[in-house]
């Protein structure tokens, strides 16, 4: 891997564990300058003296507001800008509650447009900056137990993918991060098999190099993701009878 994000500012939402802290970590390596925004605006002690924390509940409008006014203040410039914070809520014996379909909107999808209000704008006075979200893999193909999970992500897939076109104008790139099964604290809860499961090591070490590569799409493990990438593209009831067979 080469040095390219020496010197660049990045701004990650939600590396205190799993994923995102991995991503924090190759960033470092690769000399980026590194802001990470988290709910209690701490960092985690391996991290600490290398970024600077910024206190940002991704629901709250107002953090957001705040964290993009320090960035501006402290560096002029915003260079990539990757959204990361999620959760996942399963729906057990298909009782539907609003509430939780609620909370993964809120999370995994309205997060990230209250994000990019505030980002945008600093990214579009920085050349070839970046936009970077976090949507799954299963956004391509509807898996069981995930209508709040995959709704939240699918919903952020399609606007990533909609801003893309919109920001080509502004010479802004955006990258949609679509992983297969990550060991992380959120699928250490799950209690089925995952297949092809990845360390959080690899999903961070394989999220740098999509983004030095300004990748319209990140995904990984390949084997898993063009397995559901071609499961989706299957007449209707193919697809309903192999994912059927996923029903517990
Ligand atoms: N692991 C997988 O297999 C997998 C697969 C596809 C996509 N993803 C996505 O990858 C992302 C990271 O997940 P992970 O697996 O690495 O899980 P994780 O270790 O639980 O990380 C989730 C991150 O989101 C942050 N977060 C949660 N709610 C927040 C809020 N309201 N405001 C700000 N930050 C918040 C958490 O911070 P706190 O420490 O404050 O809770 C944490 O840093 C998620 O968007 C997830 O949906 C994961």
């Amino acid at each position: 891997m080469n040095k390219s994000l020496h010197n660049k500012v990045i701004w990650i939402c939600g590396a205190k564990s799993g994923i995102g802290l991995e991503v924090a970590k190759q960033c470092l390596v690769l000399g980026a300058r590194l802001c990470i925004s988290s709910r209690d605006g701490q960092v985690v002690e391996e991290l600490q003296g290398s970024v600077k924390a910024l206190k940002c509940d991704a629901n709250s409008q107002e953090d957001w507001q705040q964290c993009a006014d320090q960035i501006s203040q402290e560096y002029g410039q915003l260079d990539i800008f990757i959204y990361n914070a999620g959760d996942c809520i399963y729906v057990d014996d298909v009782d539907i509650k609003p509430g939780d379909f609620k909370t993964m909107m809120n999370i995994n999808f309205h997060g990230m447009i209250k994000a990019a209000q505030v980002t945008l704008p600093l990214l579009k006075k920085t050349d070839n900056s970046q936009f970077v979200g976090m949507a799954s893999s299963v956004a391509w193909l509807a898996l069981p137990r995930a209508e709040a999970y995959g709704s939240s992500k699918a919903a952020a897939y399609y606007f990533l993918k909609s801003l893309r076109l919109d920001l080509s104008n502004y010479g802004i790139d955006v990258s949609i991060i679509c992983p297969g099964f990550v060991k992380t604290p959120m699928t250490d809860k799950n209690d089925f098999p995952m297949p092809f499961l990845v360390s959080a090591e690899r999903a961070g070490r394989e999220i740098c190099q999509g983004i030095l590569k300004r990748k319209p799409v990140i995904h990984f493990p390949k084997r898993f993701t063009y397995l559901l990438k071609f499961i989706a593209c299957l007449p209707h009831f193919l697809q309903f009878r192999i994912c059927r067979s996923f029903v517990k």
